[in-house]
């Protein structure tokens, strides 16, 4: 989330810390799907899903040697680029259809009724589940896609400069959330399938979302709609997320802060201020009382969790797992533990906050898809303490442990769970600068911290894992889990990059050999890892800041040019580049490109708000009817063959 609302994830709310300004300001553990959706699905579910598509007859891709990509230059203008030799092609925006019979979309003739039929606003984290194809050489899958947030201005007509009716406000709401929607690869194109009988949308109006897990029916997530603690209108602010070996669909609710307004008071209040809340970033509250703090206190409990949702089933329950802790959750990246249990990486994307993995309870046998089921309800969710000895020591939030007791506010483990960040302070977490994305990679027992800038952090308060005083770039850590066990409660970490231009050498950029002055890059925040082990990490940076649009990046991780990194596509202005996401054969790069053309901060020529009647680009259609839509991209190689060969 950048632009303006961006500079809120500046202001840092762990009492733990300084609260001074300085100078500067993570499938493929995937089984075989077809044995674990007929175990989860029955087959009455799958019969009743026919995309009716015909045959599909492609000519083979052709093998082409390993060698590497010709780097794109860093700019800005109003379109996107990917480097030579590569194809990226438009596959959902904003305001697509999803079901069967309706029409183009209209953006003078919205509604909530009509956008919960549609593709939804600012596409986020992006995940891939594999269907069975129909033909050879064709592939088809399910597209499990977040949307983070609503921008108004540039949604709405006329709505800049003035304030949002009830029914602008619900339109909002029914923009945020997933999509569910089949896709498919004939020849050379993929297209989403309109009509599919798997596309589904979840939003923030979305009714009875189960509270599951320990703090479930805790009296702290009771409200006056729903007296059981148990049952949650909607999700909201899904940033990152995750798919599990078993085949769900997790969606991170990251700043759920922003959405409530009012006065905190009573025993709530020191809890809310800890999550920023009440943000006021919103106007809901005004015509939505649940999003008055003041009114319904325990609102905001029920929002900063990871949803768990099964995309194989259209008519499945949601659930937010509260096992998993409440923060800012940017993503929830997992994988299967060799011991059988499944490990989940989060981050808690706020200057000054942590990062967390949480380790289940019980084994996931991928024979019986079943085990997956509830698996994410009982486990220990752990915090990670990075010391200057380069261990990184994984700590329990277990309530009755250390601190985490009655005496210091916590009657259970519901207690822990939902004031996650206080217990984790208690604890003596690192404060981080800003963690986002959060992956492991099943390989090599690896896991890679996206820590995405924190120009809050003064030179009093520097450490080796944060060790840029107004750290305006970012940086990359690397955990190595010990003997490959991602259950492991005591590791090492080292530091793989330290972002910014090299040039400067005030800014302390460390970069691998070989990295050009496009390779650099500032603001890493969703990362995708490639079968060798390579990190493609794309970026939610300042354009003014990087001289460079947001984009991917390729960096390596391993022989002589590990660090070295180059400049793979770049988004067109205003935008961030979100969920990179390789299915499994890293012939199909999908990207989610964000806010087109908001950035107040935009590189001249483009410098100015952007709004609906008057945006910085018309990305993607360039239709001056049409405001700059949020749009999924694929990246093929032209020819066929592996990206970034
Ligand atoms: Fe939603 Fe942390 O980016
Ligand atoms: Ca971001
Ligand atoms: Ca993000």
């Amino acid at each position: 989330m950048p632009s303006s609302l961006e500079q809120l994830d500046f202001v840092p709310s762990n009492p733990t810390l300084g609260q001074t300004a300085t100078i500067g300001e993570l499938i493929d553990q995937r089984y075989s799907r077809r044995g674990a959706m007929k175990g989860m699905l029955g087959a009455a579910t799958i019969a009743g899903i026919s995309t009716g598509l015909g045959g599909c007859v492609t000519a083979g891709t052709q093998a082409i040697g390993q060698s590497t990509f010709v780097e794109l230059k860093r700019g800005v203008d109003t379109m996107h680029h990917v480097a030579p030799g590569h194809d990226a092609n438009i596959l959902i925006r904003w305001g697509d259809p999803l079901m069967e019979g309706d029409g183009d979309f209209n953006p003078l003739r919205q509604s909530a009724e009509d956008q919960e039929r549609r593709f939804g606003y600012n596409n986020d984290y992006i995940g891939f589940l594999p269907l069975p194809s129909e033909s050879r050489g064709e592939q088809r899958g399910l597209l499990c896609v977040n949307h983070e947030y609503s921008i108004a201005p540039l949604m709405l007509p006329g709505a800049a400069g003035r304030e949002l009716t009830a029914a602008e406000c619900e339109i909002e709401k029914a923009a945020h959330g997933g999509t569910i929607v089949e896709v498919v690869k004939c020849g050379r194109n993929w297209r989403y399938v309109q009509g599919s009988g798997y596309n589904r949308r979840i939003t923030g109006r979305t009714p009875g979302i189960n509270m599951t897990g320990p703090a479930a029916s805790s009296p702290r997530l009771v409200t006056s709609a729903d007296p059981t603690g148990r049952s949650v209108v909607g999700t909201l602010n899904n940033c990152a997320g995750g798919i599990t070996p078993w085949g769900s669909y997790l969606l991170a609710e990251e700043n759920f802060n922003g959405y409530f307004s009012g006065t905190a008071v009573g025993p709530e209040a020191a809890n809310h201020k800890r999550y920023g809340v009440p943000g006021g970033w919103y106007e809901w509250a005004k015509h939505d009382s649940r999003f008055d703090v003041g009114q319904e206190p325990n609102e905001p409990n029920r929002f900063g969790w990871i949803v768990e949702i099964d995309p194989m089933d259209p008519t499945s329950t949601p659930k937010k797992r509260t096992a998993l802790g409440r923060f800012k959750h940017e993503g929830a990246e997992s994988v299967h533990n060799r011991d059988g249990r499944v490990v989940v990486y989060s981050g808690d994307d706020q200057v000054f906050d942590y990062v967390y993995k949480f380790v289940t309870a019980e084994r996931f046998d991928p024979a019986r898809p079943e085990t997956g089921r509830d698996l994410l309800d009982a486990g220990t969710l752990y915090v990670a303490r990075f010391d200057a000895d380069g261990t990184v020591e994984w700590m329990p939030l277990i309530h009755g442990a250390g601190p985490l007791t009655a005496a210091n506010g916590f009657a259970d483990q519901a207690d822990v769970l939902i004031e996650t960040r206080r217990a984790a302070d208690l604890l003596g977490a690192t404060p981080m600068d800003r963690p986002e994305d959060v992956e492991p990679d099943p390989r090599s027992g690896r896991v890679y911290v996206m820590l995405t800038n924190n120009t809050r952090r003064d030179a009093d308060n520097v450490d080796p894992a944060n060790p840029r005083a107004g750290n305006a770039f970012g940086h990359i850590i690397e955990i190595v889990e010990t003997d490959g066990d991602f259950t492991a409660t005591r590791s090492t970490w080292n530091m793989l990059v330290r972002c910014g231009d090299p040039a400067v050498a005030e800014v302390g950029a460390l970069w691998g050999p070989g990295t050009s002055e496009n390779g650099w890059f500032g603001s890493p925040d969703n990362v995708a890892i490639d079968s060798d082990g390579r990190l493609w990490v794309s970026t939610d940076g300042k354009e003014v800041l990087n001289q460079c649009a947001n984009g991917v990046w390729r960096v390596d991780t391993e022989g002589p040019t590990r660090g070295r990194s180059q400049l793979f596509f770049r988004t067109p202005t205003g935008a961030e580049l979100c969920g990179p996401r390789f299915i499994r054969d890293e012939e199909t790069l999908f990207v989610a490109v964000q806010h087109p053309a908001d950035d107040g901060e935009a590189y001249p020529p483009h410098a100015r708000p952007s709004t609906f009647a008057d945006p910085s680009t018309r990305w993607p259609d360039f239709d001056p009817l049409m405001p700059p839509r949020p749009s999924v991209l694929t990246i093929t190689r032209s020819g066929g063959g592996k990206i970034g060969t």
